[in-house]
């Protein structure tokens, strides 16, 4: 069964892409993907995520895999979390989501925060087949390091790299990001439902 992702994000897209290749899953490419526009207004990850991927089931007429994630901030109760894409308002680049974060953690010390990613797989009807979630703590940091990834990563610092996820690998971000943890424990079912050709 062919496989689409429910996501026009290319930097998302690439990250589950080289991460599903690596389970050895095919992908429908992002231009024979049949796009719906869907309205994320969830209170929760799994709600979004869940949404997304109906829609483009249906829309697709085949299995699709959606991807809901966003960095929750200890001290800011928990924001910017599923505002994380728009949290400098509808649009926002990368570059104002960081700067409107460090400006409201100005002066804040307790800056541990985590990634969290809640991955749904729908079937062609848009039924679920299984949905899983990961997530990674860090800090956030006072001014951005590294030019990779995307997003917040930047000021993502990761302890147990001892990095940013901006200046890590795409194998040493995949190892320990929430999107990793999410995708690799759906492996099974998703091999299965969509085997390597
Ligand atoms: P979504 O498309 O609503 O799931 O938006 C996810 C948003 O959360 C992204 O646009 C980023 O701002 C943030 N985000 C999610 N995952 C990551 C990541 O791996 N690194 C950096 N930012 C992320």
């Amino acid at each position: 069964m062919k496989l689409v992702i429910a996501s026009g994000n290319a930097k998302k897209r690439s990250e589950i892409e080289r991460i599903t290749c690596r389970l050895g899953i095919d992908i429908v490419p992002l231009e024979q993907t049949i796009f719906v526009e869907v309205v994320e207004d969830g209170r929760t990850f799994s709600e979004n995520a869940a949404k997304k991927a109906r829609a483009f089931a249906k829309a697709n007429n085949c299995a699709a895999l959606a991807d809901d994630s966003g960095l929750c901030v200890e001290a800011l109760g928990g924001a910017p979390g599923v505002m994380s894409a728009r949290y400098a308002g509808d649009g926002a680049s990368d570059e104002a989501n960081i700067l409107k974060l460090l400006e409201a953690m100005k002066g804040i010390r307790q800056r541990r925060a985590c990634f969290y990613c809640h991955m749904f797989l729908a079937l062609p009807n848009g039924e679920p087949l299984t949905e899983a979630s990961g997530k990674v703590c860090g800090e956030i940091l006072e001014t951005p390091k590294g030019r990779d990834g995307f997003g917040y990563d930047p000021v993502f610092y990761c302890p147990e790299l001892g990095k940013t996820f901006a200046e890590a690998t795409p194998e040493e971000k995949d190892r320990l990001s929430h999107r990793g943890k999410a995708l690799r424990a759906l492996s099974v079912k998703l091999a299965r439902l969509v085997p390597h050709s």
